[in-house]
Parts: C-alpha cells; sequence; structure tokens
C-alpha cells in the first residue's frame, strides 16, 4: 500500500489522531479490536533536554494494533536528539515518525517544542531535515495554523515540505485558540493550494458527512479523526460506508468487546480509584451530543463504584440505552 492511498471505492486513508491521556495504549488497542481505519499513531513521546534514548522509546511496540499500523509521534525542540530518538524507533519498527507541532500545553512549549516550534519556522525546518536525514521510513509534521495567530502559517508549511517530511497534517487551529472556535477549514485548503506534497485534514469530523464536507471543501488527500472516534467508536467504519454505499449496523456486541480489550489494557499496578477515572473519562466522551444519554451520564460520572466490574455493570445499561 503506498502512502495515504485511498480504498477501493476511493474512501481516503484514514487515521486516528494522536491523544494524549485519552487515546492511550487501552484506546489504540480497544479502537484496533473495532478497526475500520488505516493507521494510528502513539501521543506524543516527549523528548526532554538531557533525554535518556533507549528510555524514551522502551513503551513503544509497533505491532501493538496489528494489522493496523502505528506510527510514533515524538515532540521536542533538540534536532540532534530528536533525529536520535526517531531513528531508535524506526529501528523498533514504527512505519512513520510524525514531529508534534501542534501541542499547546505550557510545560511543552515553554521548552520550545510543540506548537511553540510554529513561531520558529527555521528550527520546525532544521529538526524535521535532520529526522528525514537519519530514518528510511517516512517523516511527517502535524502542525496547529500558528501559535498566537496564523501569521507563520504558509512560512510553516513550506519549511515542513522543504524539510522532506512526506505528508503534512493540519489541525487548523492556533495555540491560543485552545479547542474554543471551530477548526478553521479554510487553511486546510490554503495548505492544499500551496504544497507539492500531501495534506491531511484534521479538526471536528465527528460524523461521515462531515468527512465527506471537509474532502469536498478542502480538497485535502486523507483525514485524521481524534475526538470523533472517542465519541463514536465506530466514525471511520461509518465514513468507509459513505464511500462504498454498502450499509453498516454496529452492534452492541462489538461495543461490549471494545469495553473488553479496554479493561483487559488497563494496568493492573494502576490504583483503583485511577482506574476507576480513566474508565469514567471514557464514558464522558461516549456518545456525547446523544440526547438519551445527556442526563444518564452524569449519574454514571457520579456514581462510586469500589471495582471497574461495579462500574461497568452499572453503566453499561445506561450506554446500551444510548446506543440504541
Ligand atoms: C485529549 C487530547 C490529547 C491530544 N494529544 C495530542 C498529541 O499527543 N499529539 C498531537 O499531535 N495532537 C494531540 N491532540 C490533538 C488531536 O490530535 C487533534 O489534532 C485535535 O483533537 C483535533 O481533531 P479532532 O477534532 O478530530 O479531535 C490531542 C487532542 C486531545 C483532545
Amino acid at each position: 500500500m503506498t502512502l495515504l492511498s485511498k480504498d477501493q471505492f476511493g474512501c481516503p486513508y484514514l487515521l486516528l489522531a494522536p491523544m494524549e491521556g485519552v487515546g492511550d495504549r487501552c484506546f489504540r488497542k480497544a479502537m484496533a479490536s473495532i478497526g475500520g481505519y488505516d493507521e494510528g499513531v502513539t501521543e506524543f513521546i516527549r523528548v526532554p533536554s538531557q533525554p535518556h534514548i533507549k528510555s524514551l522509546v522502551k513503551h513503544y511496540e509497533s505491532n501493538e494494533t496489528n494489522p493496523i499500523p502505528l506510527a510514533a509521534q515524538i515532540m521536542g525542540s533538540d534536532p540532534e536528539f530528536m533525529s536520535l530518538v526517531a531513528y531508535e524507533l524506526a529501528l523498533k519498527g514504527a512505519p512513520r515518525i510524525d514531529l508534534n507541532c501542534g501541542c499547546p500545553s505550557n510545560t511543552v512549549t515553554g521548552r520550545g517544542a510543540g506548537s511553540s516550534l510554529l513561531k520558529t519556522p527555521d528550527l520546525l525546518y532544521q529538526i524535521a531535515k535532520k529526522m528525514v536525514d537519519s530514518v528510511s521510513v517516512p517523516v511527517t509534521i502535524k502542525m496547529r495554523s500558528g501559535y498566537e495567530d496564523t501569521s507563520l502559517f504558509r512560512e510553516n508549511l513550506l519549511a515542513a515540505q522543504e524539510s522532506g517530511v512526506q505528508f503534512i497534517t493540519v489541525h487548523p487551529r492556533t495555540k491560543v485558540d485552545g479547542y474554543g472556535p471551530p477548526a478553521d477549514w479554510n487553511r486546510i485548503s490554503e495548505a492544499k493550494e500551496l504544497l507539492k506534497i500531501p495534506v491531511v485534514g484534521n479538526g471536528d469530523i465527528l460524523n461521515a458527512n462531515d468527512a465527506v464536507r471537509m474532502l469536498k471543501e478542502t480538497r485535502c488527500d486523507a483525514l485524521m479523526v481524534g475526538r470523533g472516534a472517542v465519541i463514536n467508536p465506530f466514525v471511520f467504519h461509518q465514513i468507509r460506508t459513505a464511500f462504498s454505499g454498502e450499509s453498516f449496523q454496529p452492534s452492541w456486541n462489538q461495543l461490549k468487546g471494545y469495553f473488553d480489550v479496554y479493561l483487559n489494557e488497563i494496568s493492573p499496578d494502576m490504583p483503583m480509584r485511577n482506574k476507576i477515572s480513566k474508565l469514567k473519562q471514557l464514558f464522558s466522551f461516549l456518545f456525547k451530543g446523544n440526547e438519551v444519554l445527556t442526563e444518564q451520564r452524569q449519574t454514571i460520572l457520579r456514581a462510586a463504584p469500589e471495582s471497574l466490574d461495579a462500574l461497568m455493570e452499572f453503566a453499561l445499561p445506561i450506554l446500551k440505552a444510548g446506543f440504541e
């Protein structure tokens, strides 16, 4: 399969977005059990100023979501260290290494990484170029449209392209926007018009209609979905069937299987109250916007169960009502 190839029905390549704290191993494995998308990626691996490279990459497993490929995302600001980490990840089988130019967190941007790189297109170029030169797998960039404003957007895109990355994912909000205003899809169109390399569109795709609309409005080459998949794990199947014309009916059993995989992956060493808040976090997203669940969801989130089993027993009938 070539990079970002469409399926036989013309559905674009579908990527599951990186989501630190939400899109962890439990979620990625659960999503892989449902499938429907072409590729996933880890949440960012932070590369600090004095990294111990081997320990940074030790949790990455390229076969984690087999047969769905799992790329690795890294975040940092030192070109040399970033290229060394990229190299180690490629050695561990990473099919693609992504450079994070979007994370808004202050602890990250304080060190000049993540979205801060958007203030310095030259540094962004140097990091990406060094990564490209040190691995034989594709290097890509995921970026917001700017830091405080979008004045350097085009410059950043061109710097990224010049570095030799294979595609750029655009999440069209600035760092200052956070997640407040709607994603400005015009920026995806702008990137598409400016660049020769492919552009992956990302931001506010919640269903198949959004996906089709983004493609039509921006002419982007592929689609990436984040929160939409946490809200509706079947979203990729629904997008795909919008192209194939086949009908797709998600089944409750599939969703139960998804929960089983998720629960199975929660580390046994985690304290019970953390396990419970983790599962509640998943439930806080699931079927968001579904009117049947609006009030009932609060009952789940307020519940004080003693175990994960007790939480599941309490939540499943409520979620089932929302599902149906
Ligand atoms: C909880 C959370 C964590 C995120 N972590 C990352 C991350 O580690 N790396 C990254 O590039 N983007 C991260 N993002 C941004 C998403 O990948 C994506 O660009 C953004 O959510 C917009 O897409 P969506 O509307 O489909 O969710 C994160 C987003 C959320 C909501």
